[in-house]
């Protein structure tokens, strides 16, 4: 009898932990409206046409240029972005809102390279701020990197 009812809230108990591992609780957070720009507006005119030192078009750069900025990537960025750019990094479960997935065109056909320069420097919650972590020079360096998980 003891065991039979011992079975029963084995039985009970696993039964939850399956609902409980399908419920929204372990589903990852939403992207934040990726779309939305991310630079205030009152630096938004400077900062969209902010070019990088070393280089004109973030989509034509060296091989040099791309390798340096995905060492940068794999040692930083790859924790929340992810491998293969879709924002899915191993800590990206434990933020309350997705990083970025640079897998979207619309995305990145949407910001100048000097927008991701903005947010690469000063971070955006809760993404935080990656200079001096790495030096401005670095952030620019990852940038046509990120280009490249877009396809189109
Ligand atoms: C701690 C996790 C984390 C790390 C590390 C991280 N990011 Fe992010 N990143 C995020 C999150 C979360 C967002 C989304 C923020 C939002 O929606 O405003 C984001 C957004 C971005 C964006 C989108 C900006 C835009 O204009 O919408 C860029 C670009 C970016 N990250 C680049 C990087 C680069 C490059 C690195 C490495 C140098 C990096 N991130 C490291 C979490 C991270």
């Amino acid at each position: 009898m003891t065991s039979q009812r011992t079975n029963l809230s084995i039985s009970t108990f696993c039964l939850y932990c399956t609902l409980f591992a399908f419920s929204p609780a372990f589903a990852l957070p939403p992207e934040h409206k990726p779309l939305k720009p991310r630079v205030p507006i009152q630096h938004r005119a400077y900062y969209r046409s902010l070019q990088a030192p070393m280089y004109q078009d973030s989509k034509n750069v060296s091989s040099e240029l791309l390798e340096a900025g995905a060492s940068i990537y794999q040692r930083i960025c790859v924790n929340c972005h992810g491998e293969s750019g879709k924002g899915n990094g191993i800590s990206s479960g434990f933020l309350p809102i997705l990083p970025r997935d640079f897998t979207n065109c619309l995305f990145q056909h949407k910001r100048t390279d000097g927008e991701l320069f903005y947010v690469i420097k000063f971070g955006s919650w809760p993404m935080p701020p990656m200079v001096p972590t790495i030096t401005e020079d670095e952030a620019w360096t990852v940038i046509p990197y990120l280009r490249t998980f877009c396809k189109k």
